[in-house]
Order: C-alpha cells, then structure tokens, then sequence
C-alpha cells in the first residue's frame, strides 16, 4: 500500500500502519507539526513581546490576559451574530445555542480579571508606560458585541408583537410561550453578565490605578463605574417590577 496524503490534509490508511507517518505534519505552513501548523503557535506566541522589549515582566501578563479576552470576545460577537440570524429566521430554539456559547465567553472573561490584581499597583504603573493612548473603549470585540446586543431586543419586540402579547403577558404565560420566554431570559442573562463583567472590571481598575484617576484616553475611572449598571434591555428589567404590582392586584 502506498502513502499517501488527500488534499484535505487527511492521513490514509497506511499511515496508521507506520507509527512514525503520524508525526509527520501534512498541513501546510510555519512549525514542525501539525499541531503548531494548524494552531498557527509560532505567530500566536510571536503576537507578545519577548523579554528584551518589556518595560516591564508584568507586560506579558497583561498582554495574555487582554489577547485573550480578545480572542472569547470575537467568538462572543460571532456566535451571537449567528445565533441573531437564526432566531431571526425563526428558529429561536437553534439560535439560543449559540447565544448560550457567548454567555460562557462573557464568564470566562470576567474569571480571567483577577490575575491583573496579581501585579502590584505600582508594577502596573510601569506596564502602563507601554500602553500609549491604547483603551478599553476601542477593544473590537467588545464593540462588535455592543453593535449586535440591541438587535435582540428587535427580535423579542417582533415576537412579541407576532403573538399578540405584551412583555407582562410573556411572563404570566411563559409556558404557553415557552421560546420567546426562553429568549426574553437569555437576554436578560447576557445582560446580567456584561454588568458582572463590567463590575469586576471596574473593581480591577479601581483596585489597580486607583478611583481618582483618568485612562489613558483621558476618561475619568469614575465615568466606567458609572456604566456598570448600564442594561441594554431595560424593559426586560422594569417588567419585574410590574409583576409585583400586579401579583399585589390579582394574586
Ligand atoms: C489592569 C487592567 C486594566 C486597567 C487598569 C483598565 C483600565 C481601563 C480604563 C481606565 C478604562 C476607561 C477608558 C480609558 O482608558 O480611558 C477602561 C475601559 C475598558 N476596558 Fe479596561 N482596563 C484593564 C483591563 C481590561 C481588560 C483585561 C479588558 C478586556 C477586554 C478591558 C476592556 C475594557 C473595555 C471593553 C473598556 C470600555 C468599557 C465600557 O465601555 O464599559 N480592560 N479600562
């Protein structure tokens, strides 16, 4: 039997019977195995400054930190847009999937915020020379996902008015419709974590360069305080409280 490769890069049978064949890369492009080839490692781990560029060792935490909040925020706006698309088609069960997957992002970007408290203060006032006027407010992650977030009040009002119910309606009768309900709380979910992670965030800063300070791009810590309890739905918030008032009337 002949080695051979598929276009695709698949491996064929007679690899399996040569143990040394599988170590062998069949990708194209930089590294020794396919592993590095496929992962692209070498421009990866090319993307952080080496030792003798740091003004400071803390730059490389810092930057691993942010690069891969980077990285769970452009899966975030991606799988909501596509989870956008399905429920706009009307398959709102498919599209809860996918927006489920960025919820998970929002978490894990907020569990990866303590280890900036792991440097000091003072050491961060160093990394922080590295940074010129680079900010949060132009992290292209996090404004794709501003962009995106508001369309899904769009689709819940369309829902909404397609069954004849108000917000109220939804919630008393959630089983009766159970997706649209499903979606109102995904939503509220996505919601709930973008202020966590605001909130966190904010406790970093706060915690790091202090509450009296401005950003690098001039904005006062207090302003980002004041955006954690930013809600991009807020109706889905007010509804609670009209629940209590009319669980007081009819209950
Ligand atoms: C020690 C760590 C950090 C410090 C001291 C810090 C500081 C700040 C400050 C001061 C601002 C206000 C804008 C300005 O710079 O003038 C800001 C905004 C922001 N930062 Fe950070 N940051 C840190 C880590 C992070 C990380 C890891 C992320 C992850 C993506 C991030 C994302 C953002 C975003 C998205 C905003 C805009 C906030 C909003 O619109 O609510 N920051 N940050």
């Amino acid at each position: 039997m002949t080695s051979s490769v598929h276009a695709n890069g698949a491996s064929s049978a007679k690899d399996a019977d040569d143990p040394f064949a599988l170590a062998e890369p069949v990708l194209e492009g930089p590294g020794t195995s396919d592993y590095e080839r496929y992962l692209r490692t070498e421009e990866l781990l090319a993307l952080q400054k080496g030792p003798d560029q740091w003004l400071h060792r803390d730059e490389l935490l810092f930057t691993v930190v942010h690069q891969s909040a980077e990285l769970w925020l452009k899966l975030a706006a991606s799988e909501l847009e596509h989870g956008l698309e399905l429920v706009q088609a009307g398959r709102t069960s498919a599209g809860l999937r996918y927006l489920r997957r960025v919820q998970m992002c929002l978490t894990y970007i907020s569990e990866s915020m303590p280890m900036l408290e792991e440097m000091t203060p003072w050491d961060y006032q160093h990394v922080r020379k590295a940074l010129g006027h680079g900010s949060g407010f132009d992290s292209p992650g996090f404004n794709e996902l501003r962009k995106f977030i508001p369309q899904l009040g769009e689709c819940l009002q369309q829902g909404l008015a397609v069954a004849g119910l108000s917000l109220t309606d939804l919630f008393v009768q959630a089983e009766e419709y159970e997706e649209l309900y499903q979606l109102a709380e995904m939503m509220i979910d996505l919601d709930e974590r973008l202020m966590a992670w605001r909130d966190r965030h904010f406790r970093v800063v706060e915690r790091t360069i202090g509450f009296n300070v401005r950003g690098t791009q001039g904005t006062p810590v207090e302003v980002i305080g004041g955006l954690r309890d930013r809600k991009f739905f807020p109706d889905l918030w007010d509804v609670r409280s009209d629940l209590s008032n009319l669980a007081d009337e009819v209950l």
